[in-house]
């Protein structure tokens, strides 16, 4: 069966993973790219996106641009982590291919309405536009078939402070209503279903390495060009497949980043473990609890706290996800993406 997937990004080396998980799942029907300011700004996002388009082969996928900045506060990017562009070393090729003319809210809005309770979502990158497609439709909660968020850091250290991660920290206001507009929707029912969460306590066991990303150069039926952390910095592909020359080229960016990090020669997929999620939820182990965003500590702005013991006494309003099989979501993303960019390069 084929679902209809939207997807929030903010295109971002893992963000490119995540959705090129979705072009090659067959059980997925991709109708909209939400382009959402955060690792780069919003015009880059765009470019990335409808690059990636234009190198899968693919066309006809509406991409619409968010707003520039977060709700209330100025914009923060992450160059030292995705590169200049956003997409490490690799470089897209250019393409005819158009933006829609209505904004990324207005995407939310119209692709949960063309399929009401059909949409499968994905939120991979500051909270912004979601939060403003609540605010056009307080509703859309209970359009949703399912929602997966890549963001926060439960029980668990930040990558951006020591107590926030990265999507959350960049716009918190917008990822406070996000969770407090959940409940809001169901009008004091119970609600049907809660946004899966998916913070860095779960995806930084989801580590990329050159081993597998030989594999992934295998299963797509070309040479592995094994990296090494011992190469010269910012070394290209040779690889005679476009979009894995493409996915090598921005790894290599997002490994070394990881490695002067001190976290190995290795990279985090965050997004597309939320991607693969949002298809098989049974990917992951969660726990419902009642999520919030602090919003005024000096210290701990952007901080997600998980009320596990319901001292608030709260309704959940979310999913947190808790345990993963790293082994069985990489088999998963290589036969997938590796059998999809035989197809591209063929
Ligand atoms: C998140 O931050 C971004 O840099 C990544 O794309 C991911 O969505 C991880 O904290
Ligand atoms: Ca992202």
């Amino acid at each position: 069966m084929t679902h209809p997937v939207f997807a929030d990004v903010d295109t971002g080396v893992d963000d490119a993973m995540a959705l090129t998980y979705l072009f090659a799942s067959d059980d997925a029907e991709v109708v909209g790219i939400a382009s959402t300011a955060g690792n780069v700004p919003v015009h880059q996002v765009c470019r990335n996106n409808l690059g990636l388009l234009q190198l899968c082969g693919l066309s006809g996928i509406p991409v619409s641009q968010g707003a520039e900045a977060p709700l209330s506060t100025p914009l923060r990017t992450a160059e030292d982590t995705h590169g200049p562009q956003g997409m490490g070393y690799a470089r897209l090729p250019a393409t005819e291919q158009r933006l829609t003319g209505h904004d990324a809210a207005d995407a939310w809005v119209r692709a949960a309405q063309s399929h009401p309770g059909e949409l499968i979502a994905i939120a991979v990158g500051p909270l912004t536009n979601l939060a403003l497609a609540l605010r056009k439709e307080p509703a859309l909660p209970t359009l949703l078939r399912r929602l997966v968020i890549m963001g926060g850091a439960f029980d668990y250290r930040g990558n951006t402070t020591p107590v926030a991660e990265w999507n959350i920290s960049v716009d918190p206001e917008a990822a406070a209503e996000v969770f407090g507009g959940w409940t809001a929707a169901w009008g004091g029912r119970p609600p049907a279903h809660l946004p899966i969460v998916l913070g860095l306590n779960l995806t930084e066991n989801i580590a990329m390495t050159p081993a597998l990303l030989n594999r992934l150069a295998t299963a797509a039926g070309v040479t592995a060009d094994p990296m090494s952390v011992h190469d010269e910095r910012g070394a290209r592909s040779a690889s005679a497949n476009p979009l894995i020359a493409v996915l090598e080229d921005a790894m290599r960016f997002y490994f070394e980043f990881h490695h002067d990090q001190g976290e190995g020669y290795l990279a985090h997929l965050h997004d597309p473990l939320a991607a693969a999620v949002a298809l098989d939820p049974s990917l992951v182990e969660c726990r419902a609890t009642t999520v919030d965003v602090e919003l005024t500590g000096t210290l701990t702005r952007g901080m997600t706290i998980a009320d596990w013991s319901n001292r608030w006494g709260r309704e959940h309003n979310a999913l947190v996800g808790v345990g993963v099989d790293p082994g069985v979501f990489f088999d998963r993303f290589i036969d997938r993406v590796g059998a999809f960019a035989r197809q591209v390069g063929s």
